[in-house]
């Protein structure tokens, strides 16, 4: 079997992040989120995998290569514009040849893994296998399944979803789907849409079926989503220090703290990470955060964000449910310190923004 993973597409609801990263490429406790479906597809034993990308093919390029440091053979498969989930089968024809595959979309994590949908799809093989998730179907596709977990009905952002499954970003195809993609037209978004092409199965006659997955998913394509999905894998790592820590640093929880890093005068309640080559002074830095490589946070608090490298958050508090971009400085103002840790400062900042707060 091989795996088509997803990681084209606009990502313009997590602007202004994906103004200057590819949203697979957002660090989520530290780990770019494509990380997480590379690392899970070769924990299933698939080692061949067509990675689909758009306009952002230098970013993902730069953090996969050849894919040997996930232990995986990539095929790059470039995508002219995002024309839909059905439209990148179409274009990996030659790459999936007459094989069965997994489709993943990038930005989707899940943290049991794909193993246990790709052994069920061997286990009882059939033409098509959606995964779902009791879960909200609006934000994505919807799919009806009767007893049996046959699919009787699949829809894409359903208005008004007459079930409680929500087609996850994790698929096994037979090739009969490519004949499914080539059968559908666009959507009104105008994308060939990969729930369509099931939906075209289903019609048919095809075997389709459901795998209920009950793990932590989330497709981290909103800030909101990218968020909890911090939390969920933050909840799941141990406590790890190779950096500095001093006497006077309150540490509680589960903390990482990594090579190089220094934490000194500061309080920090876990679970959270703090990246390589990091300063820490005079801070508190709380339950659910990532802080990245080469960051300074000094006399600020810091607590449910994601901080990316080298950003700098001095002499402010409250920094909360926040995703700060690379390179960002947020400060106070001529006033000095800002914020009372009470009310709280939500920041969601691009790449390099200068920030300073009253
Ligand atoms: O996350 C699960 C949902 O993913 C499913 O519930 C929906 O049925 C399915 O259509 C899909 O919905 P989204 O609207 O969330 O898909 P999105 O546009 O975010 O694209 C998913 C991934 O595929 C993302 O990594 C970007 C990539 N992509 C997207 C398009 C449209 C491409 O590589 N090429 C494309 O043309």
């Amino acid at each position: 079997m091989k795996a088509l993973v997803l990681s084209g597409g606009s990502g313009t609801r997590l602007r202004p992040l994906s103004h200057t990263i590819p949203k697979q490429l957002v660090p989520v406790a530290n780990k770019p989120v494509l990380a997480y479906g590379l690392e899970a597809i070769r924990d299933a034993g698939i080692t061949e995998v067509g990675l689909v990308v758009g306009d952002r093919m230098a970013d993902i390029r730069e953090a996969v290569g050849d894919g040997e440091r996930f232990g995986l053979k990539v095929t790059y498969i470039p995508q002219s514009a995002p024309l839909g989930l059905a439209h990148a089968v179409v274009i990996a024809r030659d790459f999936l040849g007459d094989d069965d595959f997994l489709m993943y979309l990038g930005d989707n994590i899940v943290l049991d893994g794909v193993t246990e949908l790709v052994e069920g799809f061997r286990a009882r093989p059939c033409d098509a296998q959606v995964t779902v998730h009791h879960a909200d179907p609006r934000e994505g596709g919807l799919a009806v399944l009767d007893a049996d977990g046959r699919v009787l009905r699949v829809e894409e952002k359903p208005k008004h979803p007459t079930g409680d499954l929500a087609l996850m970003g994790m698929y096994v195809f037979t090739p009969v789907i490519h004949e499914a993609v080539r059968a559908i037209s666009p959507s009104p978004r105008g994308e060939l849409e990969i729930t369509d092409a099931i939906g075209w199965l289903v019609q048919a006659g095809h075997d389709v079926r459901g795998h209920l997955y009950e793990g932590f998913w989330q497709d981290a394509g909103l800030i909101e989503t990218l968020l909890e999905s911090n939390q969920a894998v933050l909840d799941c790592l141990g406590s790890r220090i190779a950096g500095k820590v001093d006497d006077e640093t309150e540490v509680i929880g589960r903390v990482i703290i990594e090579e190089q890093a220094t934490v000194t005068r500061s309080r920090l309640v876990g679970p959270l990470v703090i990246g390589a080559g990091s300063i820490i002074d005079g801070s508190y830095v709380g339950p659910y955060s990532s802080v990245g490589e080469q960051c300074v946070i000094e006399d600020a608090t810091v607590e449910y964000s994601i901080v990316m490298d080298r950003v700098a958050i001095r002499d402010v508090r409250g920094v909360y449910g926040s995703v700060i971009g690379t390179g960002t400085s947020v400060r106070a103002g001529s006033a000095g310190r800002a914020g009372s840790g009470r009310g709280g400062h939500r920041l969601i900042l691009g790449e390099n923004s200068q920030i300073s707060l009253v």
